[in-house]
């Protein structure tokens, strides 16, 4: 199928790419140059683990172009809509601009038949004016909202041989012929019996939020748990074992230690109070509130750890900090927790020291008043404390024994709570964990 692409930022590059595997004819399209330039020459413009082997594999086939020209679109069948919808400057809610562009660029190019897949994370009730607006242009196209749920990390896999997908349809004939165009461009998926979900606008727009709250609650949840633990003296690891052998509970995302961020799970729960309250139901979410303020308060406690094992004061002292990135096998660093806590130490006047295998760049220009060293052994060389804040593999493997020859003090902060603390402790560092006694 010819399939068109509109945003080629993580979600449009990703899907673009991945559609093209799946033996779709695709345009993507963007209005940043540096961004086509690198995706027209093949190139991953961000770190994704298996990204830049598809668009080196899909650059030979013929079947994958990059543009910033939106009229490029026409001629296509479907039209993929993956811009962003951060959060609005000094507000809760999404911006939606970006949304909003892209729907007015693609109507000139709208012809009868035409489907607009939307992807993108919105406030419900976005998909129903969209397509109002779009039957005003082209009364015989017809607007899906698909959401996405891939992860950064396993962004290609999850496109690839994702775990749901979910159209929300309008009623009547136009959406029944809709989800046969939508099966086509899913063809592999279904076929290796991917569930669908078939509901409408309102229902597709919530799965997405839904499912992001979730999971922000989940790991507040056990974040809450840490807390307590820390005061009664528990250890919130294997507290987070023992309640995940049940599978109503489930052991996945109870990981404790200085919480979520990233682009998607901080912004979405704020958009979706912002949302609830305009609907007039904000009783029903101030529970996200509490789920947000659990979070940032871990990083205060991270802070407050750091202060107590340097004796009251970072002041002049040398903080090597073991990550950038919001998660690992990502250099993207949009509401980074340890990004967050490095700036607080330096402000405070620590000497911070910031290594991450890729995030460094990125992490550069977001923070461009830290010390970033691209070499581990640098960056802890002389330290008076490490951090741990990014569970990269590679800091989880470390081997205590040899890290504290570079050291000063060997005193370590695990904010991932990824550390064996015995085997730290036996080769003689002073071990904290976040909830772990
Ligand atoms: C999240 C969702 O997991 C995806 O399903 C969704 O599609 C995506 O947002 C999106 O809305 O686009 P992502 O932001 O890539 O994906 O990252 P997650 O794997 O959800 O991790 C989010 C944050 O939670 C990270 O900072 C991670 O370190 C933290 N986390 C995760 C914990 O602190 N503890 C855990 O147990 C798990």
């Amino acid at each position: 199928m010819r399939i068109s692409v509109i945003g080629c930022s993580y979600l449009g590059a990703v899907t673009s790419s991945c559609l093209a595997r799946l033996g779709h004819d695709v345009t993507g399209v963007d209005i940043d140059p540096r961004l086509v330039d690198e995706l027209s020459a093949g190139r991953a413009p961000f770190f994704e683990p298996g990204l830049q082997d598809l668009l080196s594999e899909q650059a030979g086939t013929g079947r994958l172009r990059y543009t910033t020209d939106a009229a490029a679109v026409a001629g296509s069948a479907v039209h993929f809509v993956c811009v962003g919808t951060p959060q609005r400057m000094g507000e809760n809610a999404a911006d939606l601009s970006q949304v909003d562009a892209a729907i007015e660029a693609l109507l000139p190019s709208l012809a009868p038949g035409d489907v607009v897949v939307g992807k993108s994370t919105v406030p419900v009730g976005t998909a129903t004016r969209l397509a109002a607006r779009i039957a005003e242009a082209q009364p015989e196209a017809t607007l899906v909202w698909n959401p996405e749920f891939l992860r950064e990390g396993f962004a290609v896999e999850d496109t690839l041989h994702p775990d749901r997908i979910v159209y929300g349809l309008p009623d009547g004939p136009a959406g029944a012929r809709a989800k046969l165009v939508l099966d086509e461009v899913y063809a592999a998926p279904l076929a290796e019996g991917t569930p669908l979900v078939v509901t409408d606008y309102p229902t597709a727009e919530l799965v997405k939020v839904a499912a992001n709250s979730f999971l922000a609650t989940k790991i507040s949840f056990i974040n809450a748990m840490a807390e307590l633990c820390e005061v009664a003296g528990a250890d919130v690891t294997a507290l987070a074992d023992a309640i995940g052998h049940d599978d109503r509970i489930g052991r996945k995302f109870l990981n404790a230690g200085i919480g979520f961020g990233g682009g998607c799970l901080p912004k979405d729960i704020r958009a979706f109070m912002a949302r609830a309250g305009e609907l007039g139901a904000d009783q029903a979410l101030t529970f996200l509130r509490e789920v947000d303020t659990i979070n940032l308060r871990r990083r205060d406690r991270v802070v407050e750890i750091a202060r107590q094992v340097l004796d009251g004061s970072v002041i002049d002292r040398r903080i090597a900090v073991l990550g950038a990135a919001f998660k690992p096998n990502s250099d993207d660093v949009r509401d980074s927790p340890a990004l967050d806590v490095a700036a607080r130490l330096h402000v405070q006047g620590a000497e911070v020291r910031v290594t991450d295998p890729h995030a460094i760049e990125n992490a550069r220009r977001t923070h461009p008043g830290l010390t970033y060293l691209a070499g581990l052994d640098e960056a802890v060389e002389g330290a008076d404390l490490v951090l741990l804040l990014t569970e990269w593999r590679e800091y989880v493997s470390l081997d205590p024994a040899e890290l504290a020859k570079l050291v000063r003090t060997p005193i370590v902060i695990d904010g991932r709570n990824v550390l064996n603390p015995r085997a730290w402790r036996d080769a003689g560092w002073t071990y904290r964990g976040l909830g772990r006694p």
